[in-house]
């Protein structure tokens, strides 16, 4: 399972998914892909990192045969998704945004009926099915219709049917979203166990903590490009390891406050309206740093936290609001609100 199938050799076996400058309109006007280009060494999990909207199942549906790009190119473990998406098909597997399983059906019959459209003989299909259904603990709902399951379940189910047929290359759109935080860490916890066994994975996400803990590389995108690229610790340490946020009574005072911190964190402070944002690495230690400075300036905060940096943070950061005047959408607004799904 580990390694990529030799279907094709004219192709760079250790790179399980390669994307060259795609571009796909909606209409003309949206543009969900603008050029986006990425790898996936085999073996290797690649999150796919962005807001709503920003072009993740876009790509997706690309590299899974489900829609035809406007321009540029993708190859799945050797194979030319474009030119030969039959071929395409029988390398990967597909989970997430998509309901591929039938309600009116157990789970065991669902995994068997996906094994049998994948060609498993009958005992191999049976075989297969138990195998799937006590990895994701679901030996005992195997024989419940769908309708009884959970959330979590079905979002199980769902994974484990993408695994039938053993595919080299797994595709997981947004597999967490909407799942309750308890049913998001089992889920965690079965993707960790394929990743461990060598699957290679694109999973996408909106969760910067959902992208650290299970992907080896982050591709963060916005608006169909790609924005940053890089392991966890690399994005994260971008900003430091925290983030020190102090709100003022007003703009002015937290102009004010802007200037007093420079230095008291990592990079500059940013700041929004009457909030002020310090990264940092220390922590505590630049918490009391930051009192320190608010009172030796003459500022009384009317808020003040330290906090993990959340993919607004990220974000901010990234394309720093403003800055990037190139754009048509008033990012700062677009960052807020996904902060309110995410934290
Ligand atoms: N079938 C479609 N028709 C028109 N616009 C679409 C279609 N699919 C996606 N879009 C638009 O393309 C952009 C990217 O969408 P999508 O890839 O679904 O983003 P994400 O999965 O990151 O939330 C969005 O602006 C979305 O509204
Ligand atoms: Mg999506």
């Amino acid at each position: 399972m580990a390694q990529a199938p030799t279907r094709s050799g004219s192709s760079n076996q250790s790179v399980a998914v390669s994307v060259d400058s795609l571009v796909k309109t909606f209409g003309g006007t949206v543009r969900a892909l603008d050029g986006v280009s990425f790898e996936i060494p085999t073996g290797t999990v690649l999150g796919l990192l962005g807001p709503n909207g920003a072009g993740k199942t876009t790509a997706v549906r690309v590299l899974t045969t489900l829609l035809r790009p406007d321009s540029g190119s993708a190859r799945v473990a050797g194979v030319d998704v474009l030119a030969d998406p039959e071929a395409a098909r029988r390398v990967i597997g597909l989970a997430g945004q998509y309901a591929a399983v039938d309600e009116a059906l157990t789970g065991a019959e669902n995994l068997r009926l996906v094994g049998s459209l994948n060609h498993l003989g009958r005992a191999e299909r049976r075989q297969r099915s138990e195998e799937l259904l006590e990895q994701f603990g679901l030996s005992d709902a195997a024989d419940r219709t769908l309708k009884t399951y959970s959330g979590g379940m079905r979002r199980r189910l769902d994974l484990a049917a993408a695994l039938v047929a053993r595919p080299p290359v797994l595709f997981l759109d947004e597999p967490t979203t909407g799942l309750d935080p308890r049913s998001r860490i089992d889920l965690w916890a079965v993707i960790g166990q394929l990743v461990a066994d060598g699957t290679t994975l694109l999973l996408t996400t909106q969760y910067l903590e959902e992208a650290d803990r299970l992907a080896d590389q982050i591709c963060v995108i916005d608006h169909g490009k790609v924005i940053a690229e890089g392991t966890a610790a690399e994005l994260k340490a971008k900003l430091g390891g925290t983030v020190v946020e102090v709100t003022l009574s007003n703009s002015d005072d937290a102009i004010t406050a802007e200037q007093a911190l420079k230095g008291a964190g990592e990079g500059a402070p940013t700041r929004e309206g009457e909030v002020v944002r310090v990264a940092t690495s220390a922590g505590p230690a630049t918490l009391t740093e930051v009192v320190r400075r608010l009172d030796a300036a003459e500022l009384e905060p009317t808020g003040l936290q330290l906090r993990q940096p959340s993919l607004d943070d990220v974000f901010l950061s990234l394309t720093g609001h403003g800055t990037s005047a190139d754009d048509e959408m008033p990012r700062p607004k677009r960052g807020r609100r996904k902060a309110k799904d995410v934290s």
